[in-house]
């Protein structure tokens, strides 16, 4: 039978949507049928084999949305597989944040599900869709702007996962 697979994103600014997507994608190349879904609109995971959860950091935390999902979702996510992947500066900018730190509280976040596989991409900063405070946030760690998404790497990363999603 095809897999069902959700993939199921946060974002404020699209890049990490845009991530969510090129992982379906990859995904259905595999075979699986994919649905491509904001965290804040799934009502029910039924019929479901498994689910890829991504959301981007923001001032040192992941989405929230991630813990709401896992406590809204919790008896279906206890038994099929889930993986995980942040978005941030922190692959690019490990002066300003660490990936194993994102990493650590992603994995906290998820608690109680145990995820099959866990990452975090670099994401984009974009001055033009910041506002006034968010740009002199960035502009105060003096972060530099840009797309520093590796599609690459986000594909390689999806094409593993039907093996450690059993699917
Ligand atoms: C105000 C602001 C704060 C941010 N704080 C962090 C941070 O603490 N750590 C990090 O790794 N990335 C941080 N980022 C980078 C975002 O995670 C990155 O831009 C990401 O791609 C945004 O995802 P989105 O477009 O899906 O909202 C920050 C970006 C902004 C605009």
């Amino acid at each position: 039978m095809t897999a069902r697979i959700l993939v199921a994103y946060a974002s404020r600014k699209g890049s990490t949507a845009e991530i969510a997507q090129a992982v379906g994608k990859e995904l259905e190349t595999t075979g699986a049928r994919v649905d491509v879904v904001e965290l804040g609109k799934i009502s029910t995971l039924a019929g479901y084999d498994a689910v890829v959860a991504g959301v981007p950091v923001y001032m040192g935390k992941v989405e929230k949305d991630i813990s709401k999902f896992v406590a809204k979702h919790r008896d279906r996510l206890a038994i099929i597989p889930v993986a995980a992947f942040a978005v941030g500066i922190a692959p690019v900018a490990p002066r300003i944040e660490s990936v194993e730190k994102v990493q650590e509280d992603l994995t906290t976040e998820l608690r109680p599900i145990k995820p099959v596989a866990l990452t975090v991409f670099a994401g984009k900063l974009d001055p033009e869709k910041m506002s006034f405070i968010e740009r002199k946030m960035t502009g105060l760690m003096n972060v530099t702007t840009g797309d520093f998404r590796n599609w690459n790497a986000i594909a390689a990363w999806a094409r593993e996962l039907p093996g450690k999603l059993k699917v």
